[in-house]
């Protein structure tokens, strides 16, 4: 177990190069279990979670294989049919995604239910049961597992109107519609640009895949899925980030390798906080030279702004003039990091979906411990922002989701370096928990 020393107080410039999507990348590995043949996965994120991932494909027979660091191929040719188990499937949501995958591939799938970040709350997964059922497959869950076995072996087509427009149901659902029998239509689709890029990969490879990123999404089932190369889009969320922590050190820092228009539900919120953004090509260059004004946000599916940004863009809201309001309406028991801030001298009060954010003239470092990914990347930019040294516990939540971490902020002046924490500490951090 390692632990990350903040020195904070200091502006950031320079550049950083944004990876690939987590969230599009954890649907594109599970995706590639549906694939006959070897598929090569460019702009792959070096992510915890991805490891995991590419692990259980493995365990499922896979044969995975690094072309260069970034680069994966993915050969399923020779896997029969799939039984993903609870040590696995804990220790990453996303590998909910196997259950669409190999239902739709072989008409049977067998996989524990998901561990990943949890925000207080249970995290159901009953829309995209609905949408398998509506498909034709028998669903059970039992000791944790949910089995899913398609009536005649191959699922059929069907209209699905989703009850909430959930990005996880969206996908699921894609993939085990994209080797059904027939025409499926999913309704109140969620329009992430991770659910554009998931259908991307799935056509390339040679399903037939229309509407991803509108709310109604048409998947008209093909028999086979044959190998092909695809490169994975930039990490929205990876990007937001960094964007949060100029917001919240000042300097000028320019990401490249991003995609601007997937930004802007970002990049509208912090101009109004007094950060300034120009566009360049694939790049954005991120500036604050003057004060930081509050703002009030509520989070939205895409494209309004995004529930994995709202722990970050507390921590630069926490130093901003004026009194913010957030509100939380994707999962509303996201505030559990306020706790740490507070401890910075942040002043926060959370009633429900909401918190509301006294901004103070500055924060000072502390002992703070992550507790979900994007706690734990806010916590780093409060840490970065705060005079003094924050020592930071837990930090295996960040490394599911940013690549190269305390590389990227160093390269911008950031003074950030990793320890191994000691028997005891790891003691205090478990039983803290
Ligand atoms: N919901 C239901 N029923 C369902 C599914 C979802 O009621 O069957 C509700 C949830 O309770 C929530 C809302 O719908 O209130 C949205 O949930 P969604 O299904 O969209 O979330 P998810 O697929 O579980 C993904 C990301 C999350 C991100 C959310 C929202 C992945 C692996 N995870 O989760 O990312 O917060 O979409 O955008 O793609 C992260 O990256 O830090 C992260 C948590």
């Amino acid at each position: 177990m390692t632990k990350y020393i903040v020195e904070g107080g200091r502006p950031l410039f320079g550049e950083i190069h944004i990876s690939g999507a987590k969230n599009a990348a954890v649907a594109i590995i599970p995706a590639a279990l549906m694939v006959n043949g070897p598929c090569r996965i460019e702009n792959m994120p070096r992510i915890s979670d991805v490891s995991l991932l590419l692990g259980i494909l493995q365990d499922l027979g896979a044969r995975v294989r690094y072309v260069n660091p970034h680069t994966v191929e993915i050969d399923s040719s020779s896997l029969r049919n799939g039984r993903v188990p609870y040590e696995s499937a804990r220790r990453c949501r996303a590998s909910y995604y196997m259950l669409g995958a190999l239902l739709g591939r072989f008409g049977a799938a067998d996989v524990a239910l998901p561990g990943g970040c949890d925000f207080g709350s249970t995290r159901p997964i009953d829309q995209h049961l609905k949408g398998f059922r509506a498909l034709g497959a028998q669903v059970d869950t039992q000791s944790g597992f949910v089995m899913a076995e398609a009536a005649g072996g191959r699922l059929k087509g069907a209209n699905i109107f989703l009850d909430k427009s959930s990005v996880g149901a969206t996908i699921n659902i894609m993939l085990s519609a994209a080797m059904a029998e027939g025409m499926t239509v999913i309704e109140n689709a969620a329009k992430e640009p991770h659910i554009v890029d998931v259908a991307n990969f799935l056509n390339s490879m040679g399903a037939n895949i229309m509407g991803a990123g509108t709310d109604v999404i048409k998947v008209r089932g093909v028999s086979i899925l044959r190998g092909g190369s695809y490169s994975i889009i930039p990490d929205q969320i990876e990007a937001g980030t960094y964007m949060a922590a100029v917001a919240a050190c000042g300097g000028e820092v320019k990401l490249c390798n991003i995609i601007p228009k997937h930004m802007d539900c970002i990049s509208a919120k912090l101009c109004e906080m007094g950060v300034e953004i120009h566009e360049v090509d694939d790049s954005l260059l991120v500036s604050r030279i003057g004060p930081l004004v509050r703002a009030n946000i509520k989070t939205m599916p895409y494209p309004g702004f995004p529930t994995d940004m709202q722990p970050q863009i507390a921590a630069a809201l926490c130093l901003a003039q004026g009194t913010s309001i957030i509100t939380d309406s994707v999962w509303n028991t996201r505030f559990r990091y306020t706790d740490e801030f507070k401890r910075m001298g942040a002043q926060i009060q959370v009633d429900g979906n909401l918190a509301i954010i006294e901004g103070v003239e500055r924060l000072t470092g502390a002992q703070l411990e992550a507790c979900d990914l994007r706690a734990g990347a806010a916590m780093l930019i409060a840490a970065l922002a705060a005079h003094g040294i924050s020592q930071i516990t837990n930090v295996q939540y960040i490394e599911r989701g940013y690549e190269d971490v305390i590389g990227k902020i160093r390269g911008v002046g950031g003074r950030i370096r990793a320890v191994e924490i000691t028997e005891e500490e790891e003691l205090a951090v478990g039983s803290a928990g």
